[in-house]
């Protein structure tokens, strides 16, 4: 059986009418991109990438985060790769405050791509697991110089979205809402080939991923489902859960992709100004379509993730994703207590 490529896997898609020449193509640049922060990645301290971006002040980015020197390099790639190709109205990322038009010099196209250019950043100075995390939208009919409200759709609407995860081997994983696939960069050849065609998440899970520090700061449904979840045989779940966390959502979402589970990044008390920590358009929406796409589940606790109208960019939603018996159950949970 020859090994398949991403580029044969598209232009497969494509003769099966599920992704569009200029879909194809532009899903063509971004896995591009994450070859080269694949590259920027792991250079790691033999390369200048390692530490805070801006010098001895460092720099803030607009979520208040200490940006890393790959936050910024990654950003810079991914617009880069992207600003020539034709087939991009604009971009948004975590990391600029606002979206980002094609420049004039080039040809505009009419998708909108909103990425998490570096996921995981603090996983960067201890040779962690990082990612990128991509979605693609259609921009609005009639919208030439699309602006940031031009991106506020529901992420039932992304026509494309996946993750690459740089880890002992670089994944692409991506789905254009006929399954999710996962592609290994071949390091020799450069290319992306198919590894995991069709991945599915077991509806059923024993393994949760949450940041347990925060357990004082969650608000009662919470705790409650937790403490079950911890509570083990002996609990009214009636069976031993085990914990992992990576710290980089695509490290977590991977694992669960690979072998089940539930991710958890609930809302907290500790800043009440934010509904959570993870960023509805570029984190949580793209891996709750990706999840759905292999058979899991993507909540906030209390609604569907892709069912949400989007209200600011930068927008932060409570996330519960993965094997889809156990997000139904901590959703019960949350639902019950209102
Ligand atoms: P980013 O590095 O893009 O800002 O995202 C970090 C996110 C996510 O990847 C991860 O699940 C979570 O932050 C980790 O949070 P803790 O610091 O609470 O572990
Ligand atoms: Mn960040
Ligand atoms: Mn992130
Ligand atoms: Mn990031």
């Amino acid at each position: 059986m020859p090994s398949i490529s991403l580029t044969r896997h598209l232009i497969e898609e494509q003769r099966l009418g599920h992704v569009t020449p200029d879909l194809r193509l532009l899903l063509e640049v971004v896995a591009r991109a994450c070859k080269r922060i694949s590259v920027a990645v792991g250079k790691g301290a033999l390369g200048d990438v390692l530490g805070e971006a801006g010098g001895a002040d460092g720099s803030i980015n607009i979520q208040g985060e200490a940006q890393k020197k790959l936050d910024v390099i990654s950003n810079e790639i991914l617009l880069e790769a992207n600003a020539w190709g034709g087939h991009l109205a604009a971009c948004a990322s975590e990391e600029m405050e606002h979206s980002q038009q094609i420049p004039d010099a080039f040809p505009r196209g009419n998708y909108l791509l909103v990425f998490d250019p570096l996921d995981g950043s603090s996983n960067i100075d201890i040779n962690a697991s990082v990612g990128t995390i991509f979605s693609v939208l259609r921009c609005p009919e009639g919208v030439s110089a699309a602006e940031d409200h031009d991106f506020l759709q529901a992420g039932s609407t992304q026509v494309a979205a996946g993750y690459c995860l740089y880890g002992p081997s670089t994944m692409l994983v991506l789905t254009i809402g006929h399954g999710t696939h996962g592609f290994t960069l071949d390091r020799e050849q450069g290319s992306f080939v198919l590894t995991g065609p069709h991945m599915r998440i077991p509806e059923q899970t024993r393994e949760f991923a949450i940041n347990m520090s925060n357990q004082r700061h969650w608000e009662a449904p919470t705790q409650a489902y937790v403490a079950d979840l911890l509570a083990g045989k002996d609990g009214p779940r009636g069976q031993d859960f085990n914990m992992r966390w990576v710290a980089a959502m695509v490290g977590d979402v991977h694992r669960i992709l690979t072998r089940g589970g539930i991710f958890i990044y609930p809302w907290d008390r500790k800043d009440p100004a934010k509904p959570g920590k993870l960023r509805l358009m570029y984190e949580a929406n793209p891996m709750a379509m990706l999840v759905e796409q292999a058979g899991g589940a993507a909540s906030t606790g209390r609604e569907r993730i892709l069912d949400i109208p989007p209200t600011s960019l930068h927008q932060r939603v409570p996330v519960f994703l993965g094997s889809k018996e156990e997000v139904e159950t901590a959703t019960r949970y949350h639902r019950q207590h209102d």
